[in-house]
């Protein structure tokens, strides 16, 4: 297994994380995932429409983006790292989203914008540029596509953006910005997601979408993503020396398909 690239997904065991990781295994890469529990629990990893592998190939590690001294050790081989964590709202509002659904052991998190959002990426990003042999920094940010969503959740996002374009010359920097995602694992987004595209028919294709282009839900007019596809883009990018900077969900969707 000499030559065998190591990646470093931190919150790999989350919703994006885990189809990361999987996505990563498939291809043949040695996978190493870092969050505060370690392991997700077996009974929400059958229901997550993930390889059964998944919970056994990767490494689970136990630990704090925010701690270097939990996870330092283990970037030491790793080329690539993705950081998949994050908060869309303070409140804990996924104990909601994930009533019934793959995770139903979630614990409700006090983390703010800027721990989760920013200071995490910000932590290990920092670790990986000391640590030889990491060349990339993949970062699962966001679009602005959601109307009245606390703008911190977007600004923490885009000040980790502008830090890793900053020292794109030590790692490369490859900063997804994707809309809302989307996939069985997590039954309420499948609803959710065809409400969106309910909205964009009706925002393109009907006389009302002149209407709402001057209101704050214009920027939600554009497509959900399924979880998968963004997997598969985060590691042809990642395989890719030549993608670097901002991939927006154009972006996403191309490379996403991209792999031969
Ligand atoms: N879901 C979407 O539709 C969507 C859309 C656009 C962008 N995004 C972005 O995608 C990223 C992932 O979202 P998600 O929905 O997959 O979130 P998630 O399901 O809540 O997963 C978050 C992961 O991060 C880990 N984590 C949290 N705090 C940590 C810490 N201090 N140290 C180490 N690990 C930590 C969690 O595990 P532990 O709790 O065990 O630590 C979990 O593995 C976020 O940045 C989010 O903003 C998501």
């Amino acid at each position: 297994m000499a030559n065998t690239r190591r990646i470093f997904v931190v919150g790999g065991s989350g919703f994006v994380g885990r189809a990361i990781c999987n996505t990563a295994l498939a291809r043949g890469w040695e996978v190493l995932s870092l969050s505060r529990h370690g392991a997700p629990d077996r009974s929400t990893m059958a229901r997550s429409n993930l390889s059964a592998h998944l919970a056994n190939d990767v490494k689970w590690i136990k630990g704090d983006a925010l701690r270097p001294e939990t996870f330092r050790e283990h970037l030491a081989g790793c080329e690539a790292v993705v950081h998949s964590v994050g908060v869309l709202m303070e409140n804990g509002y996924k104990s909601l989203v994930n009533l019934g659904s793959h995770n139903s052991a979630y614990r409700a998190s006090t983390a703010t914008y800027e721990s989760a959002n920013r200071d995490t990426a910000l932590c290990v990003a920092h670790v990986a540029r000391e640590t030889p042999g990491v060349k990339a920094f993949a970062y699962i940010s966001a679009s602005d596509t959601l109307p009245f969503l606390d703008p911190r959740y977007i600004s923490t996002k885009r000040e980790v953006e502008r830090e890793l374009l900053a020292h794109k010359d030590q790692l490369r920097p490859i900063l997804l910005r994707p809309s809302f995602m989307f996939s069985p694992a997590r039954p309420l987004t499948l609803p959710i997601a065809a409400g969106v595209e309910a909205f964009r028919t009706l925002f393109h294709r009907t006389p009302i979408g002149c209407v709402l282009k001057s209101t704050p839900f214009a920027k939600a007019a554009v497509p959900a993503l399924r979880r998968e596809l963004v997997a598969e883009a985060v590691i042809n990018a990642i395989s890719n020396p030549q993608v670097s900077g901002v991939l927006e969900i154009s972006d996403i969707e191309r490379i996403g398909k991209s792999h031969q």
